[in-house]
């Protein structure tokens, strides 16, 4: 096989890039700069992101346990489609539950298409001074409750493919390093 051929079928080959960790710990910023990247390299990618989704595909759903579940299983049926078409789904989305992302991956091994796990791991701290949607904030005033991380349960991933430790590196950094992930894998 030539390297022209090596390069092709790494852009072609899908998989499911799942980014978990807590709100503004950075996931949608860091599944962007690597969607700019591999799409310049010539990849087809989507960004299954957590708010959006939550509009259209699970539209209706709350944020107690059960919904919690649906909404990343949801997600997850998608991304296998996607990423079974050759696409690298990029999927910024909380999913604080352990055997949610288990099932995830199971419905991925099941038909053959590739998954990663990797764990946005901002602390806290970090995380509710950014607060960028002001979700930290509200639950401190008492006008919201069940924020992950703070009186809701987060689930940190035992062994994912990669932990990120976001808060100590640059966006580009980030990127770079689910970049080389990618690459180990034959996927970029
Ligand atoms: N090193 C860094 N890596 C990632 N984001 C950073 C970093 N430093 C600062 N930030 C900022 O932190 C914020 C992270 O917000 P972002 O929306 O990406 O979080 P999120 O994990 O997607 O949260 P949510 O679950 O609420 O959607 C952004 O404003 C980003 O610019
Ligand atoms: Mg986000």
């Amino acid at each position: 096989m030539t390297t022209d051929d090596t390069e092709r079928e790494r852009r072609m080959s899908g998989a499911t890039i799942w980014l978990t960790g807590l709100p503004s710990a950075g996931k949608t910023t860091i599944a962007r700069a690597l969607a700019a990247r591999l799409s310049g390299e010539g990849h087809r990618v989507e960004v299954l992101d957590g708010d959006e989704v939550r509009e259209f595909l699970s539209a209706g759903l709350g944020f107690s346990r059960a919904d919690r579940d649906t909404n990343v299983r949801r997600i997850g049926f998608v991304a296998q489609l996607l990423a079974a078409h050759g696409v690298k789904v990029l999927v910024p989305v909380i999913a604080p539950y352990a055997d949610s992302r288990e099932a995830v991956r199971k419905h991925h091994q099941q038909h053959g298409t590739g998954y990663l796990e990797v764990h946005v791991a901002t602390p806290v701290e970090v995380c509710s001074a950014r607060d960028v949607k002001g979700l930290y904030a509200k639950q401190a005033a008492g006008e919201l409750s069940g924020l992950t991380g703070v009186d809701d349960p987060y689930e940190v991933p035992a062994d994912p493919d990669l932990r990120i430790e976001a808060h100590a590196q640059t966006v580009e950094e980030s990127a770079g390093a689910l970049h080389a992930l990618l690459a180990g894998r034959g996927l970029a």
